[in-house]
């Protein structure tokens, strides 16, 4: 298929653009790198042998300009990563997260529309739930209550893509709420390249472990889980690559059947802590990492999964990756590459 990847440079773009190209599609990338780099488009060209796609520098809200993209390409689907997801800032900066995930994704179904594509794959978030009711994995049907910013955005864009897929017959929106993903590719030339210091556990012990930060400081081990620390459903980046290609078969067969929106969680199901996440870290890397316990994060909840079993009948996909596969490749990825792009002074 013709497939336009809006933030096709960032991490879980770039991923999922090779993993597009491997599987034989062609792809239009569409990013105005603000939170990427160049180089990554580059070692995607490399790793994919040349492979097919087109790469568009713009801001997606800049609607002539994405709809002559559009035009010209002639997609048969999007997958739409662009928007910004930093829930720490989302507070300060809301008007520019309604912005850029909100309108962003209105100017994207505008586009589509002038283009003739009526099938979207969206990059929605665990967030959407917010606290969990009950001590069980999320399910897809569990009510959506964001507690911040970013979660009430992306909550937001879902609604406008359901709404979308409704104002018409033939038009597919798959809703995939990712829960945590990490890792790298298994080459060590793609990974995850947060600027500044790190907000999220991973890319901030793989930072611990290379020196650039002093210890890792564990937010609360006072939760009620089993060992005090919080527990996540953490996803291989690769594994979260391959769902995409799989929606897109499913967007393709939903539209078919009418049309409509759907939501899927991402995750393996499984919960690991964070005293869990770095024993496996110090395994690979083989010595122990500084850390020390520190206060609970505002806005942070005890344990968060995902109930996938919609994804495994629906989409014919479930996570095949292990922790230690994922700790593993982001320490290849980080070790080779200490300074990510090179982009990050
Ligand atoms: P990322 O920042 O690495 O990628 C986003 C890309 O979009 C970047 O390349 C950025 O330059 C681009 N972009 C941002 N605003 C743009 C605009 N207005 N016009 C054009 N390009 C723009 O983030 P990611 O981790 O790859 O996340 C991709 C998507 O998945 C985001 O929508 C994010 O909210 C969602 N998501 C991510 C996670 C996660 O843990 N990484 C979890 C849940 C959901
Ligand atoms: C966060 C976002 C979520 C987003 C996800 C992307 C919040 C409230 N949620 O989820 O919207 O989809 O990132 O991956 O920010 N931890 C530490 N020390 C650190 C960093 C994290 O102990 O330096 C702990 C956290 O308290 C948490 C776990 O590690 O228990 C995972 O944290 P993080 O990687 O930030 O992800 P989430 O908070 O789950």
């Amino acid at each position: 298929m013709r497939v336009l990847v809006t933030g096709g440079a960032g991490y879980l773009g770039s991923h999922t653009l090779l993993e597009l190209l491997g599987q034989g599609h062609e792809a239009l990338v569409v990013d105005d790198f603000r939170n990427a780099s160049p180089v990554a488009l580059e070692r995607v060209r490399a790793l994919s042998n040349g492979g097919a796609f087109g790469v568009e520098r713009l801001d997606i809200r800049d609607a002539p300009r994405l709809v002559e993209a559009a035009r010209a390409f002639r997609p048969e689907a999007a997958i739409h990563f662009a928007g910004l997801k930093s829930v720490g800032e989302s507070g300060a900066r809301a008007l520019d997260y309604w912005d850029v995930n909100v309108g962003g994704t209105v100017a994207l179904l505008r586009a589509l529309e002038e283009a003739g594509c009526g099938l979207v794959i969206f990059s929605s978030s665990a967030t959407v739930y917010g606290e969990p009711a009950e001590p069980r994995p999320f399910r897809e049907d569990d009510p959506v209550r964001p507690a911040n910013v970013y979660g009430r955005t992306k909550a937001a864009a879902e609604a406008v893509l359901r709404d979308w897929a409704a104002a018409a017959p033939g038009r597919a929106a798959l809703l995939l709420r990712y829960f945590n993903p990490v890792g790298a590719h298994a080459s060590g030339r793609i990974g995850e390249d947060p600027r500044g210091v790190p907000e999220n556990l991973m890319p901030f012990l793989a930072q611990v472990a290379t020196g650039r930060r002093a210890a890792l400081r564990i937010w609360g081990s006072d939760y009620p889980t089993p060992d005090g620390t919080g527990v996540r459903d953490y996803i291989h980046v690769e594994d979260l690559a391959e769902a995409h290609v799989a929606a897109l078969a499913r967007a393709r067969h939903l539209a078919g059947a009418g049309g409509g929106a759907e939501a899927f969680n991402l995750g393996t199901g499984k919960g690991t802590s964070v005293l869990e996440m770095l024993r496996a870290f110090e395994a690979v890397v083989g010595r122990p990492l500084p850390h020390e316990m520190a206060p609970r994060r505002s806005g942070d909840v005890a344990e968060m999964r995902a109930d996938c079993s919609r994804a495994a009948a629906d989409l014919g996909w479930r996570a095949r990756r292990d922790l230690r596969a994922m700790v593993e490749s982001l320490w290849r990825w980080q070790s080779a590459n200490p300074d990510g792009y090179g982009t990050d002074g």
